[in-house]
């Protein structure tokens, strides 16, 4: 079984962590986030990975080689500019090895999901579908294009966001396409699936379906929804095949060193070499490598890149810190805000109050 993972996006939203690593290769729960993705996929008996890639290529290709340590094969096809989602499939159509008629799974790099691939798989073979896309339901879908389905599950529409959207199903990033739709791709130019061969293929009448599924999912693009998926993991909410220690309440990686009067937990990462002294609390955020947590400060709801320090009795809440960054004592952090690689904070130089 073949599958293509989209990976060659910037990752602007997670900017400046974004930088240097691209963010499926960003640390999560332990590992890169797309070690997560791949292990799930051997996992449903998928043997050959191309991966979709633009950005950095090269990080890829420094973790993950041939894919040997994963118990498969893993290409590499890399755009010379960014082709969007469609034309970054269509680009990788020749290192794929499936028959004109056999089903390939696509997943987007960013998605975190534990929907049954093996249903949507069965689903897509069984009623002889163009693509199979997974659909999941959200509170408010008023963020998302929607996308309804009828009575058979086949997709009847794409719909933009809008304010009053006519279901709360979405298009969940993972779909699986019979191999000759994807050669059908116009080559060499930028093509979105979700605005162009999506909308393309219901209007010629190809037959698309909705695999629907409750389990858990998560676009990890926002830093809130990528912490939060870091802890899922770790505390077992989702399980993941990459996670390198049993679920708790966080994950101390090799060499980091938490004082007995740290508090650290609400499914944390804290990376090798990171250190946490007295009196700090770390809650649900993710912590890289040689971090150092100074005495009383406190990490909440966020993203903290290699090598930076946190001054003692400072608050970080609900923010990303990039790498290399330096921040004094008594500071406040909060409310969304990131912090550039290598910026220096001064000790009290920052407080947020929030407006009256
Ligand atoms: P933001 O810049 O923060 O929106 O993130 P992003 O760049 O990852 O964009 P988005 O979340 O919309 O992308 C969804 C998925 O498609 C991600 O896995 C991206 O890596 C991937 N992707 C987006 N654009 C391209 C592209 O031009 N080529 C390839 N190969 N993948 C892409």
């Amino acid at each position: 079984m073949e599958a293509v993972v989209l990976v060659g996006g910037q990752g602007t939203r997670l900017q400046p962590l974004t930088l240097r690593t691209p963010k499926p290769m960003l640390p999560f729960a332990g590992s890169p986030f797309l070690s997560h993705l791949i292990t799930r996929l051997r996992a449903a008996d998928v043997d050959h990975v191309v991966l979709a890639t633009s950005y950095r290529p090269e990080v890829f290709h420094e973790f993950f080689g041939s894919g040997r340590d994963f118990g498969m094969r893993i290409d590499f096809v890399t755009e010379t500019a960014p082709l969007g989602t469609g034309g970054g499939i269509r680009n990788v159509a020749r290192r794929l090895e499936s028959g004109p008629d056999d089903p390939v799974l696509v997943f987007n790099g960013d998605v975190l999901s534990g929907h049954d691939i093996r249903a949507q798989l069965e689903m897509h073979r069984r009623r002889e579908a163009a693509v199979t896309l997974h659909l999941v339901e959200v509170d408010d879908a008023r963020a998302f294009g929607c996308v309804p389905t009828d009575s058979h599950a086949r997709v009847t529409g794409f719909i933009e966001k809008s304010d009053s959207p006519v279901t709360n199903r979405i298009n969940a990033g993972c779909y699986v396409f019979t191999r000759k739709v994807i050669d059908l791709i116009p080559e060499g130019r930028v093509v979105s699936v979700e605005r162009e061969t999506f909308p393309g293929l219901l209007e010629t009448g190809e037959m698309m379906l909705g695999y629907i599924d409750t389990s858990y999912w998560l676009d990890v693009g926002t830093p809130a929804a990528f912490a939060k998926g870091s802890a899922d993991i770790v505390t077992g909410v989702l399980e993941s095949p990459a996670l390198i220690a049993p679920p708790g309440e966080a994950l101390l990686q090799e060499d980091a060193i938490v004082h007995s009067g740290a508090v650290v937990n609400g499914g944390s990462v804290i990376g090798p070499r990171t250190k946490v002294d007295a009196g700090a609390q770390v809650t649900r955020s993710v912590i890289a490598d040689g971090v150092h947590i100074a005495a009383g400060a406190t990490v909440f709801n966020s993203l903290v890149g290699r090598r930076s320090k946190i001054g003692q009795r400072t608050v970080v809440a609900n923010a990303v810190i990039g790498e290399g960054v330096s921040i004094g004592a008594d500071n406040e952090l909060t409310g969304g805000v990131r912090i550039w690689n290598d910026a220096e904070i001064a000790d009290g130089a920052i407080r947020f109050s929030p407006l009256p």
